[in-house]
């Protein structure tokens, strides 16, 4: 049995990375907990002009308080927060990226959601996402699942009874795959979309759509294929943010093998203009992605 704590030290992290990833680990457990007291809306929008959900806020302001308490964090990011934070406390040079909770909409009828993270050692927030030092995720299912890369390959962990992360597989290499999920209304998908997810179908592919990013994307990182949300003529740019959603799970779905990108580029190259950059998304098998990048 390898605990987290057991493989961060075989991976040789920094001490002070390995107490922050295990530090914000640890927020599984309240965060699930808020559910039930967290259900409903909170009457507020954010910087996306979403409005947010209770357990957005909740989680939220959890999580920036445990951030701002370790005094390990010097600028935090969040979907949920107008501006970037910047913590004066800090006595080191990480700066985190967060989706306090992925999935939202999904809050109400107890599907799967998550909370995305992402870890830089340069003290700022808005880095191109291949410059991650960690990207993490924890998907609240009928397990506790975290799924971690500290950029030497992409580990699977589930919480066991002791509140300690048991790992239940990795290295994970991500196989090519016919699992398909897609955003936006299809009668809005580019004639590119359309024919890219039509090929896809033709090929036999199974849509496997949820409405929660973190959980249909660890089923493309399990089972191979691609989670799209694509730029529309209405909304080119797309609903994920580049910052917190594309950058963290794409850089853990580089590090297994496959790819992300907006359709042209691979979107870990890209420089986010602002914290709310927003961006079209397709994140998966390397070959299906080539093959997108190439019609
Ligand atoms: P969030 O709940 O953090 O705002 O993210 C929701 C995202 C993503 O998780 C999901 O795949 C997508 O929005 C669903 O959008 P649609 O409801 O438009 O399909
Ligand atoms: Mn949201
Ligand atoms: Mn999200
Ligand atoms: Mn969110």
């Amino acid at each position: 049995m390898i605990t987290l704590e057991n493989y961060l030290d075989s991976a040789e992290v920094a001490e002070d990375l390995k107490e922050l990833i295990v530090l914000i680990s640890k927020q599984a457990l309240p965060i699930r907990n808020a559910f039930i007291e967290n259900q409903s809306y909170a009457g507020t929008e954010n910087k996306s002009g979403e409005v947010q959900a209770e357990l957005d806020v909740w989680s939220d302001e959890h999580l920036i308080n445990v951030l701002k308490k370790s005094s390990l964090v010097k600028e935090l990011a969040s979907e949920e927060q107008p501006e970037i934070l910047k913590f004066e406390n800090a006595k080191a040079d990480y700066a985190v990226v967060m989706d306090p909770l992925d999935g939202s909409s999904l809050i109400q009828v107890n599907l799967c959601v998550g909370t995305i993270i992402g870890i830089y050692d340069n003290g700022r927030a808005l880095n191109r996402g291949e410059d991650l030092a960690a990207a993490m995720y924890m998907l609240y299912g009928p397990m506790t699942v975290l799924v971690l890369t500290v950029g030497k390959g992409v580990y699977v962990f589930a919480m066991d009874g002791e509140e300690r992360y048991i790992m239940l597989d990795g290295p994970v290499k991500m196989p090519e795959g016919k699992i398909y999920g897609s955003g936006a209304l299809r009668k809005e998908w580019t004639l590119k979309h359309k024919r890219f997810i039509e090929e896809i179908e033709e090929d036999g592919g199974k849509l496997r759509y949820s409405g929660s990013f973190v959980a249909d994307f660890h089923q493309v990182l399990k089972y191979g294929g691609v989670y799209c949300y694509p730029g529309t003529d209405k909304k080119p740019e797309g609903k994920l943010r580049l910052v917190f959603e594309a950058n963290p799970i794409g850089f853990i779905a580089k590090q297994a093998g496959g790819a992300v990108s907006d359709g042209g580029t691979n979107l870990l190259t890209v420089k986010p203009e602002k914290a709310d950059h927003k961006t079209p998304i397709y994140v998966g098998s390397a070959g299906l992605i080539s093959k997108l990048e190439s019609m």
